[in-house]
């Protein structure tokens, strides 16, 4: 982790769970981290819990709504004021509402699709216009995938999300290609979680209120099933980021997938 002491990280969605773990440990660990979310508050109190952490980089957190492309734009004019450009992005914002794909809202597959892909999509093409333009070229971008990205659970309430999810797998090995082909020595990697335990359920549970009784029956299932298994923990999915990162320049780890032992395959 030394070579990346005192270079810049944005983390997205960085008020909560895996985004605030990933934040607080990249900050202890020497970087300059920048968090994003719209509770940009919660990414303060983390920055004001860091200071005087012996070793730690400093914490700037920055407000912005991912269903906002001009926010998204607006964060990265400042974040090049500020500090010229990033080193490291981790594309962490995701949600997953509960609506299945005969009986699912509109609104909310497109909830999942402006934070999951597009958000995402935007953040990488911006931080890889900052990283060329400072002439940057051992950066590295990390996809928060999860392993529904890459299978198909019986479980309708995830099957949009997996959709979306799977489309992270792609544009994560699509983006790989597109660096190579420019000879770039960026590296891309998809970090595929199980079951963590964070409020992303809630988030989820909030937005089922207005469900069908079909859809709520299959919510509680699959909740019951989740509480069901010893979930992996947020600071288990940060402990990777720096793994992933911490690997020599010449280690590209483009897929790594991590799993509750409980969990089924
Ligand atoms: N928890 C799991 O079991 C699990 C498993 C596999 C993969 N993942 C993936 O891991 C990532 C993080 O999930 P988590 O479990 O940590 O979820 P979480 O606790 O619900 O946190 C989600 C984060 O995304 C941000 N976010 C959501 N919508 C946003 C928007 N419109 N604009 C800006 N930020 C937004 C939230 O910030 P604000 O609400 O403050 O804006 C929050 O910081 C996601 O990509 C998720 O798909 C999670």
């Amino acid at each position: 982790m030394e070579r990346w002491r005192g270079r810049t990280v944005l983390v997205t969605g960085a008020s909560a769970g895996i985004g605030y773990a990933i934040a607080q440990t990249l900050c202890r660990s020497g970087m300059n981290v920048i968090g994003c979310a719209r509770r940009s508050e919660k990414v303060q109190q983390l920055a004001a819990s860091m200071k005087g952490t012996s070793g730690a980089g400093s914490m700037t957190a920055l407000k912005c709504d991912f269903y906002k492309e001009e926010e998204i734009l607006a964060m990265f004019e400042e974040i090049e004021v500020k500090f010229k450009h990033v080193d490291i992005l981790v594309n962490n914002a995701g949600l997953g509402h509960a609506d299945d794909l005969i009986t699912g809202r509109t609104d909310k597959w497109k909830q999942m699709l402006d934070v999951n892909i597009m958000a995402l999509s935007i953040c990488t093409r911006e931080a890889l216009r900052l990283m060329r333009n400072a002439g940057v070229d051992d950066g590295h971008v990390i996809n928060l995938n999860s392993t529904a990205g890459h299978s198909v659970g019986s479980s309708p309430v995830s099957h949009f999300y997996t959709g979306t999810k799977h489309m992270v797998t792609a544009l994560t090995k699509a983006l790989n290609s597109e660096l190579r082909q420019r000879k770039s020595k960026i590296r891309v990697t998809s970090l595929s979680p199980g079951i963590v335990d964070t409020e992303f359920a809630d988030v989820r549970k909030a937005a089922s209120d207005q469900q069908n009784e079909d859809t709520k029956k299959h919510l509680e299932q699959f909740h019951a099933y989740r509480d069901s298994v010893q979930p992996l923990t947020s600071q288990d999915i940060a402990d990777a980021v720096l793994y992933i990162v911490g690997v020599p320049p010449h280690v590209n780890i483009r897929e790594l997938t991590l799993a509750p032992t409980d969990q089924a395959v």
